[in-house]
Parts: structure tokens; C-alpha cells; sequence
């Protein structure tokens, strides 16, 4: 289990990584659904955890480089303007599952398998606790065909215009946006805070510390340095709405281009969920709050619900393709009625 401190004084994020008795393969069952969380991921390290040993640590962490550097408002702006033409091909949404199977998400250190068995497995995983909301289940389907930006039929976008954690672009990049510089220490209890000791409420042998240093490759960004887009608000202002504002760009927000100019019947929550269910610093760190509207404040809830499906259900559960396949056919069929849509 992995227990995340905010330790605001000292500026740095602390993780307490408790060993259990049953460290791997166990599972930690997440409080308001029957969901089981499964500790590690496909490569048995713990979700989310860049700094693991890991191979890919390195080309993680130069991925978020170029994707901090590159990622500007223009950059933004002509990327939308190119792909919202939608004028690639057309094509079914299953079509699209079937051609996402040849891409690999680099950036993400938690899967190591073909796109279709994550969409799937956080699809169903969705639908076994959420029966009566087909259209999550859906969305848990299709959240990721914008990776097909990847593939050499659209263009084949290098992975940090692809996929990795999205930021709004157009007004000052909050610190809680990842990819930090992270180096570990182990550390002794009476070594914490004592507020953070009380807090952890429970005798454990030894604590993993993680501190994050601001890489600061965002200081290499040009909108870094514009005073139109640098401030707190930039380009926007209080309570705007997240729908006026710009992310970067990847296959959050060109998959919510898709779906929006083919018309789905997808309820509003959908549509935030696609575009919004790689930012993290908003759903982990509740940052750029002072730009959400009502609606946005709502559809946050059924995206924080989202989330911790398509985060832990990226471990070794294999699903049978064939078996759900007529299932989410008939999803598709309901809220895309066109047989091809356009890309
Ligand atoms: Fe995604
Ligand atoms: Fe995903």
C-alpha cells in the first residue's frame, strides 16, 4: 500500500510505501465500490511510481523534457486547428480499438500490453460496479483511440504530443505537474515530521521517502517566459470553465474533438472525462480549481470515479475479447449512431 503526504513546509512530496505482509499480487479494496485495487502493476512495481527500478525511468523521464519544452499555446492552437479537421479517414470506433492494438504508450511506466486489453479491462472492470451507467463503460472503451495520433496513418506524433499527463497551456504551469526529479531516501520514523509519524497511526519497520525536485524543464517552454500566459489566470480567467480553456496537446483532446464534431449522445460527463482523465494535477492535486465552472465541478466526480479504474486496472487480468465484443458493439452503436465516424 502507498500513502501520499503533502508535507507543504519542506516543499516536497513525501510517499510512505508500508510493506505488508502480502506484498505481491495482494490487493486493497478502494472504500465506496467493490473494486479491487491490485498493489502492482504489469511489471510488478507500484502504480504511478516513476521512480521504481525500472528500465524506462530514463526514457520516462525524457519524455516529459520534450513534452514540458514543446508543449505551448501555439503549439496547442495549431495542433487543433490541423486535427480538428477530422479529414484523416473514417473509420468504426471498434475499428479503432483494432488499429490501436500496434501502439505502445512509452510514457506510461504501469502498462506494458497491447492498448485493446487496458480498454477493456478498465471497461469491464466499470461495468461490474457501475451496471446502469453504460455509457462509463463505453467511455472506459474508447477514452484512449486518440493514441492512434501514434500511428504512421495519422501522422505518427512523437510520444510527448501523444500521450503522458496533460496541463492547461496558456496561463502559468503549476508546480504539481509531474514529471518531477525524484530521488529516495530511506528514512527512520522518529526522523519525520511528528505530525506526519501520527498520521501514519500504525507501528511500521521503515519508511520510503520520495522527494520530488522540480526538474524545471518548464523553464525551457516559451510561454515560461510571456507575460500573457505566465500568470496565474494568463490567457483565462475565475471560473471560465475548463471547456475554454486549452490543455496540451494529446489523445485526450483530440479523442474529445472526435467525439464531439460526430455528434455522440454522450452525456457532458463523458465528454470531460476524455478530455480531462490525464490531468492529473487536477484530479490528484486539485490544482487550476479557479478555472472550473459549476459543470466542470460536477463531472469531476464521475471523473475521480474514472480514474482509479483506468489507473489500476492496467495489471495481468486477460479478457476475452470475443465474449464482450457484441456487448460494447451494441454501446457503440447507442452513442455513435453512424457506422463510420470521422478522424
Ligand atoms: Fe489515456
Ligand atoms: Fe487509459
Amino acid at each position: 500500500m502507498t500513502i501520499s503526504y503533502e508535507m507543504p513546509a519542506l516543499g516536497y512530496e513525501v510517499e510512505k510505501k508500508m510493506q505488508t505482509q502480502n506484498e505481491k499480487g495482494s490487493v486493497a479494496n478502494l472504500s465506496g465500490s467493490g473494486f479491487l485495487m491490485p498493489d502492482t502493476n504489469s511489471f510488478g512495481h507500484n502504480f504511478r511510481d516513476y521512480d521504481a527500478e525500472s528500465a524506462r525511468r530514463e526514457g520516462v523521464e525524457n519524455f516529459y523534457r520534450a513534452n514540458h519544452i514543446n508543449q505551448t499555446y501555439d503549439f496547442v492552437n495549431k495542433m487543433r486547428e490541423a486535427y480538428g479537421k477530422l479529414n484523416r479517414m473514417e473509420m468504426s470506433i471498434w475499428e479503432c480499438c483494432e488499429l490501436l492494438n500496434d501502439v505502445v504508450d512509452e510514457s506510461d511506466p504501469d502498462l506494458d500490453e497491447p492498448q485493446i486489453e487496458h480498454l477493456l479491462q478498465t471497461a469491464e472492470a466499470i461495468r461490474k460496479d457501475y451496471p446502469d451507467q453504460d455509457w462509463l463503460h463505453l467511455i472506459g472503451l474508447i477514452h484512449d483511440l486518440g493514441k492512434v495520433l501514434l500511428h504512421p496513418t495519422f501522422g505518427g506524433l512523437p510520444q510527448w504530443a501523444v500521450v503522458g499527463d496533460t496541463f492547461p497551456v496558456g496561463c502559468a504551469f503549476d508546480e504539481s505537474i509531474v514529471h518531477h526529479k525524484v530521488v529516495y531516501a530511506n528514512v527512520k520514523m522518529h526522523q519525520l515530521p511528528t505530525k506526519v509519524s501520527l498520521l501514519i497511526g500504525c507501528p511500521v519497520k521503515y519508511v520510503t521517502v520520495f522527494i520530488s525536485m522540480d526538474a524545471q524543464y518548464f523553464k525551457e517552454n516559451l510561454d515560461d517566459s510571456n507575460p500573457l500566459y505566465n500568470t496565474k489566470y494568463g490567457a483565462y480567467s475565475e471560473g471560465c470553465g475548463l471547456n475554454n480553456v486549452m490543455m496540451s496537446w494529446g489523445h485526450d483532446d483530440y479523442m474529445y474533438l472526435v467525439a464531439k464534431e460526430n455528434n455522440a449522445n454522450l452525456p457532458s460527463a463523458a465528454l470531460f472525462i476524455i478530455r480531462y482523465h490525464s490531468f492529473y494535477s487536477l484530479h490528484r492535486s486539485g490544482a487550476y480549481r479557479h478555472l472550473m465552472n459549476d459543470e466542470d465541478v460536477e463531472n469531476l466526480k464521475w471523473l475521480r470515479i474514472f480514474n482509479k479504474y483506468d489507473l489500476y486496472s492496467k495489471s495481468k487480468v486477460r479478457i476475452d475479447i470475443e465474449i464482450v465484443k457484441p456487448y460494447y458493439l451494441s454501446l457503440i452503436d447507442k452513442y455513435f449512431p453512424a457506422k463510420k465516424i470521422k478522424w
